[in-house]
């Protein structure tokens, strides 16, 4: 076996059946979500972004539709976590047949005894809440075959210390996803989530304490290097495998690893 340092190229596999189809992605303006809208426009999907800063939403729109053959690409201000607001992209869509919900920053950060009951709470209850006020708005929306994708953390698997309201919020994340998927079958919708490794987004920047540019570039490669891939992923690589469980019409109730090996070591 030959090893090296040098990357292979990465290249992601667009599924053709979410072409024509629309995709609601909360969490779209950047990062891994910003990724996903790009891989569906390339597919020819209709999609619909959200976030809460409507210049940078603004900017993801224009570049997603500039990525591909998109049906069409909309934006829409929102926060996931206010089911008004929520209900006013949903109803901006239209029918929706897929839901990515990629949006949130992990909070509550810190030994358990130095935080707030406040911070922990709204650590914990903003992500749980986002996914039941998602699921409750998507639902009465999507046709039999839809999807719901939702987002956690290999923490969740393999806990760090000061990461315990973190952890409680990617594992809240992970048990509606079970929940859900048995509650909804029946209407013919699945729900997914994807428990995601390091991926190279503004997110992981930030923790980084990185910025983008060359300069930037250079930082993460180097943190990445400790992966057993050599590298930290990409957001398209992120971003694809949810396009995956979107696609895919028997994957329900899955709790899928993208990490690049990293919680095997
Ligand atoms: N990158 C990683 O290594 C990694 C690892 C494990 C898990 N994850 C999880 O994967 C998800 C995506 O991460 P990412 O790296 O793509 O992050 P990112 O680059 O920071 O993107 C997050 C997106 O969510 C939006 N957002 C944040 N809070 C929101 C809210 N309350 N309502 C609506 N939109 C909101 C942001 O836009 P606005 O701020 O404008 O609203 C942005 O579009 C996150 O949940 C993250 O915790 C990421």
């Amino acid at each position: 076996m030959t090893t090296t340092e040098a990357p292979v190229p990465v290249r992601s596999p667009l599924p053709e059946s979410l072409a024509g189809r629309t995709a609601v992605i909360l969490g779209g303006s950047s990062g891994i979500g910003l990724a996903a809208g790009e891989l569906l426009a390339s597919a020819g999907a209709r999609i619909v972004l959200a976030g809460r800063d409507r210049t940078r939403l603004d900017a993801a729109v224009a570049r997603v539709a500039a990525a591909g053959t998109a049906a069409e690409v909309l934006g829409a201000a929102a926060d996931v976590t206010d089911e008004n607001a929520l209900e006013e992209v949903f109803e901006r869509a239209g029918t929706v047949d897929h839901v990515l919900v990629t949006a949130g920053r992990p909070a509550g950060m810190g030994p358990l005894t130095g935080l707030t009951r406040d911070v922990v709470r709204d650590a914990v209850e903003g992500p749980a809440w986002a996914v039941v006020a998602v699921a409750r708005a998507a639902a009465r929306r999507m046709p039999p075959g839809g999807s719901i994708t939702l987002t956690s953390g290999i923490l969740v698997r393999r806990p760090r210390p000061g990461m315990s309201a973190p952890v409680a919020a990617g594992g809240a994340v992970e048990t509606l996803t079970r929940a859900l998927a048995v509650e909804y079958a029946p209407a013919r919708l699945r729900v997914n989530a994807i428990r995601f490794g390091a991926f190279d987004t503004p997110l992981l920047r930030t923790a980084y304490g990185t910025a983008s540019g060359a300069e930037g570039d250079a930082a993460m490669a180097e943190a990445g290097g400790s992966m057993p891939l050599g590298r930290f992923g990409t957001a398209e690589e992120a971003a694809s495998a949810a396009l995956f469980v979107m696609a895919n019409t028997y994957m329900n109730g899955e709790i899928l690893t993208v990490d690049g090996g990293q919680s095997l070591v």
